[in-house]
């Protein structure tokens, strides 16, 4: 088996980071191929649990490579503080590699990101803050940092001298902030260069290698389909491809390599941020799933806004990234309601959409369209197989299976790895 894509097929907090931790022992490389510290992963470990942003999940897995990818941005203070928290539970990272391609968050862009969100108003997108957006489009913009430039002085000072050249006119005269010297800024990324530097590797070359060996290599998404820069609900989304075509451009490995794309999908939808969100609830029902699924941003704190499952967005994701294999997350929030909301269609001023509508006015003004599921009252969280779960829940998986354009390979009920009830090997 050689290349696996992970991808969210929603809006993200999915439950990527269990799956990859559950493949991970299985797989020789986990790549992060696109997105910064914005992403949040919780990963439990028996009595442990792992918050990650920026790392790879692959890290707690001892066999594994972890790798970040050249379409990732990276804050290098984010990144060894992460490290470090890491080894002090006494987690081996010395596998850790990074592209030389990546680019590198410098501070002015954490605090365009900050700024430009305030001067945005009731039209800001909610980002989280931590300059992705702003380092994104440096790098369309070709005023982007990279690992590389750490490592030649003359050429790093030059760069970061025609990136402010303009960024300080708009700090300080749209933003009224400071002017951020050139020699802070190179001080600090130069501060990192020494301790960075094992690390940094032509991570397209080690892939694909790796791959003509025949080893297994899992191509882990930041972010969801939803908030990807082209697919997603523009201009409410992150600045990066969170899609499987992402995991192509962001890692260096071509799509004829890429064998199965797996899309983690929750039994019940979350977004945080601004932007439309058709299934939404702003009642108890919402409060009772923020309660049971601890729904609260791992990046941010933020409560996430809640609402049920919407099949054509898995419709959606299925085509979009061309889903081999949904793994459906969080089974267990569902119990206890009488019946379960499921949203099979839109309807947006009189006119009923089964797919999602080509245009963001009539995403925004959708409403769910839904069929009513039985729902079940016992514990499910110690169930082992499909046929351990009440009538009620296997009915809901396989109606949601049904509805979604690919197959569930396997469904979690609780937070620990144990918890997981797998109905077709992932691999
Ligand atoms: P940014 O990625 O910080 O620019 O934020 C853009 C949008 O993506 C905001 O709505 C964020 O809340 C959302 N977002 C970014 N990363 C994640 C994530 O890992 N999970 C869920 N939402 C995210």
């Amino acid at each position: 088996m050689p290349a696996l894509v992970l991808i969210g097929a929603q809006w993200g907090d999915e439950g990527k980071g269990k799956a990859t931790d559950q493949l991970g022992d299985r797989v020789d490389y986990v790549v992060k191929f696109n997105g910064g510290n914005n992403a949040g992963h919780t990963v439990v470990i028996g009595d442990d649990t792992y918050a990650l942003h920026l790392l790879p999940s692959g890290i707690l897995s001892p066999g594994c490579t972890p790798v970040i990818g050249n379409g990732v941005v990276v804050d290098l203070g984010v990144l060894f503080e992460e490290i470090d928290a890491l080894e002090a539970r006494g987690v081996d990272t010395s596998k850790l590699v990074v592209s030389a391609n990546a680019h590198l968050i410098a501070s002015y862009n954490r605090t365009l990101d900050k700024v430009a969100e305030r001067f945005l108003g009731n039209r800001r997108i909610g980002t989280t803050g931590r300059g992705i957006g702003p380092t994104y489009a440096d790098k369309m913009n070709r005023v982007g940092i990279r690992v590389q430039d750490l490592f030649d002085e003359k050429i790093l000072r030059q760069k970061v001298e025609g990136a402010l050249e303009l960024k300080n006119q708009v700090l300080v005269k749209v933003y009224n902030r400071k002017a951020v010297t050139v020699d802070a800024v190179v001080e600090e990324l130069l501060g990192f260069a020494d301790r960075l530097a094992p690390m940094v590797t032509d991570t397209g070359l080690l892939l694909t290698a790796a791959l003509d060996r025949g080893e297994t290599v899992l191509l882990e998404g930041g972010q969801a389909t939803l908030l990807d820069v082209d697919h997603g609900t523009y201009p409410f989304v992150t600045s990066s491809s969170a899609t499987a075509g992402g995991a192509c451009t962001g890692s260096g490995i071509p799509p004829t390599r890429v064998d199965k794309v797996i899309a983690v999908v929750k039994a019940y939808t979350t977004r945080v941020g601004e932007g439309p969100f058709p299934t939404e609830l702003h009642d108890q029902d919402g409060e009772r799933l923020r309660a049971q699924g601890h729904e609260y941003g791992t990046t941010t704190g933020r409560p996430r806004r809640c609402g049920w499952y919407d099949a054509p967005i898995a419709r959606y994701a299925a085509r979009v990234n061309g889903v081999t294999d949904f793994v459906l997350t969080k089974l267990d929030v569902l119990t206890g309601w009488e019946r379960i909301p499921v949203c099979v269609a839109y309807e947006v001023g009189g006119t009923r959409f089964d797919e999602m509508p080509m245009g963001q006015s009539d995403f925004h003004h959708a409403k769910p369209v839904y069929e009513y599921l039985d729902g079940w009252s016992q514990d499910i969280t110690g169930a082992r197989s499909l046929e351990d779960l009440p009538k009620a829940a296997q009915a809901y998986v396989r109606a949601v299976e049904e509805m979604s354009g690919a197959p569930i390979s396997s469904v979690g009920i609780g937070p620990d790895r144990e918890q997981t009830l797998q109905l077709r090997p992932l691999l």
